[in-house]
């Protein structure tokens, strides 16, 4: 499923249509350049769940924690770990296994340590936009109830 992200408005929408259709436990990864707009993604779809403080990048944290109406955020950028090692000694396992949702930026950094995601969301600039493609990788029945939806803007 490909979306064409024209500006930041677009991406809120299309946050806002998201955001209720997410499992209330799931892991997500988010690809995409530096710059790609994952993090602004990310922001969107905590602004849609009625968040109302900042959401800044997790760059040099690692992992920023949300708790909106019992509803546990994990919002992980691993472009700084140099060796998924690194994310053995911060217990990554233990966040993933809690009942909450991931959103992980820069998976790639954690290699095999990371289980395999639910969904992923695909970003590429291209003039101004983004094109943002949203695959799965297990919760096909999710994803094609998705579809139904419609998430197209
Ligand atoms: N849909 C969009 N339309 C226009 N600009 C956007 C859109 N999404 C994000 N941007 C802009 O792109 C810039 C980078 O966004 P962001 O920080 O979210 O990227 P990122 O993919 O998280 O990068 P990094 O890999 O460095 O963490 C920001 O200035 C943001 O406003
Ligand atoms: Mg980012």
């Amino acid at each position: 499923m490909k979306i064409e992200l024209e500006s930041l408005s677009d991406t809120t929408l299309f946050a806002e249509k998201l955001w209720p259709l997410l499992p209330s436990r799931c892991l997500i990864f988010l690809e995409g350049d530096l710059g790609a707009g994952k993090t602004t993604l990310v922001r969107s779809l905590l602004q849609s769940a009625g968040h109302q403080g900042k959401v800044k990048s997790p760059t040099y944290t690692l992992v920023e924690e949300y708790d909106l109406n019992a509803q546990k955020i994990f919002h992980f950028d691993l472009y700084r770990i140099n060796d998924p090692e690194e994310l053995e000694f911060m217990g990554i396992r233990d966040y993933m296994d809690t009942d909450a949702m991931c959103f992980v930026e820069w998976a790639e950094r954690g290699e095999s340590l990371l289980p395999p995601p639910h969904f992923i969301l695909n970003l590429k600039v291209y003039a101004e936009k983004r094109l943002l493609t949203i695959s799965h990788n297990t919760h096909k029945e999710i994803y094609l109830n998705w579809k139904n939806k419609d998430l197209l803007l």
